[in-house]
């Protein structure tokens, strides 16, 4: 890897939700922040003033032309944007970490990963989940041999009234990707980075639409409904996976499904132990009120015997973790928390499991 810099000086791209917890990482990894960019220049204008950022502009190239020092950047911005972002960042070698998803499929994730190796530089996304504190410890777990062999995990993020707006950019499979399947991908995430990201094979999936222009399905968050725009991506999907190492993984992600609540957790049986990693929001769907468990199972001496591992709680779900973990991986003072090779994983499972449910067949991954 080149470029291993003593000091990382950050040009943030796109002013959105996930910006302040980006920076707020950053910061607390003792990097700097030069300027940010968003073709929105108003809106690039008022974060840099919030945040006390000194420089904003209307490019993301311009930005990069006109400050040499920066020499990573995070890219904020519609999933459709992320890899031709990415790529002009990496061939202009700065350091990349970028939200969630990877990309909108496999091959741009496969290019991005490429361009990564290329330009010597380093690759991350923001899978948050993986920087909560009571993943963390489970992983630190399972490292240590607790589960033994992960035979199973069940990876899910449901919600009862999610859709986050409509006819936004979220819900145009053109610009998003598709919907919660590629939006709530961090269960799925987090149950593969459990099970040591084995090699996928088939998936077997089912989507389903019918409440994507129900507006009593409605999230709390995202953008406000438009009266045009496109709204072609599941509400809900109901998949599984089989690894080539004989792993399996059920999942269930939705933005609108009838269930009691929110839930956004990872379940797997080990033949050691079996463990589960949860966060269930407060009835008010805010991080503020949520609560987190993480717990490992076990039979010992004839009995059952249940740990509850006691971290912790952390308001912003790992994403001001997740982003000072970058620095640090940059810097090589920490382990990156994931690779481009995992995120092309991610990517080929996904759309495995579209190609599943498309032709309803199980889908080569
Ligand atoms: N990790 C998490 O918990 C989490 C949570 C929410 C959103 N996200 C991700 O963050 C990303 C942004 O989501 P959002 O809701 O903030 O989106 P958004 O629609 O609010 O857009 C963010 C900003 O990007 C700007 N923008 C759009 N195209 C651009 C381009 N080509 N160059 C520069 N700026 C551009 C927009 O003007 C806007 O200000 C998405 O990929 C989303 O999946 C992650």
């Amino acid at each position: 890897m080149k470029n291993l810099p003593s000091r990382t000086t950050i040009g943030i791209i796109g002013a959105g939700g996930m910006a302040r917890y980006h920076i707020a990482g950053f910061r607390a990894a003792g990097a700097e922040i030069a300027a940010m960019a968003d073709t929105n220049l108003a809106a690039a204008e008022k974060t840099a003033a919030r945040e006390n950022i000194a420089r904003a502009f209307a490019s993301p190239g311009e930005m990069l032309r006109a400050c040499p020092e920066i020499n990573a950047v995070s890219i904020i911005v519609p999933n459709k944007f992320h890899a031709p972002l990415a790529l002009a960042a990496l061939k202009a070698g700065r350091h990349v970490f970028c939200e969630k998803p990877p990309a909108l499929n496999a091959r741009e994730a496969r290019a991005m990963a490429a361009a990564a190796g290329k330009a010597g530089c380093t690759l991350m996304f923001d899978f948050n989940n993986r920087a909560r504190p009571e993943s963390r410890a489970m992983k630190t777990y399972v490292d240590q041999g607790a589960a033994g062999r992960i035979n199973s995990a069940q990876a899910k993020w449901i919600r009862r009234t999610g859709i986050p707006g409509f006819g936004g950019w979220f819900t145009n499979k053109a610009l998003s990707g598709g919907g919660p399947v590629i939006d709530l991908l961090h269960m799925l995430d987090l149950a593969l980075h459990f099970m040591g990201y084995p090699e996928p094979e088939w998936a077997l999936a089912q989507t389903f639409s019918d409440f994507i222009t129900d507006r009593q399905f409605k999230g709390p968050w995202g953008i406000p409904d438009a009266k045009t725009g496109v709204t072609d991506v599941e509400n809900a999907c109901h998949g599984f996976i089989r690894f080539k190492t004989g792993q399996v993984l059920t999942m269930q992600s939705s933005w609108a499904e009838l269930i009691a609540r929110e839930e956004v957790s990872v379940t797997f049986q080990g033949t050691k132990a079996g463990g589960l990693v949860r966060r269930l929001f407060g009835q008010d769907g805010i991080d503020a009120t949520a609560t987190d468990t993480c717990e490992l199972y076990s039979q010992e001496n004839g009995l059952a015997v249940n740990r509850a591992i006691v971290v912790p709680p952390d308001e912003t779900m790992g994403r001001v973790g997740a982003a000072a973990n970058f620095v640090a991986a940059i810097e090589g003072r920490e382990k990156p928390l994931n690779t481009p090779a995992e995120a092309v994983t991610l990517m080929r499972i996904i759309d495995a499991v579209y190609a599943s449910a498309k032709t309803g067949k199980p889908a080569k991954c």
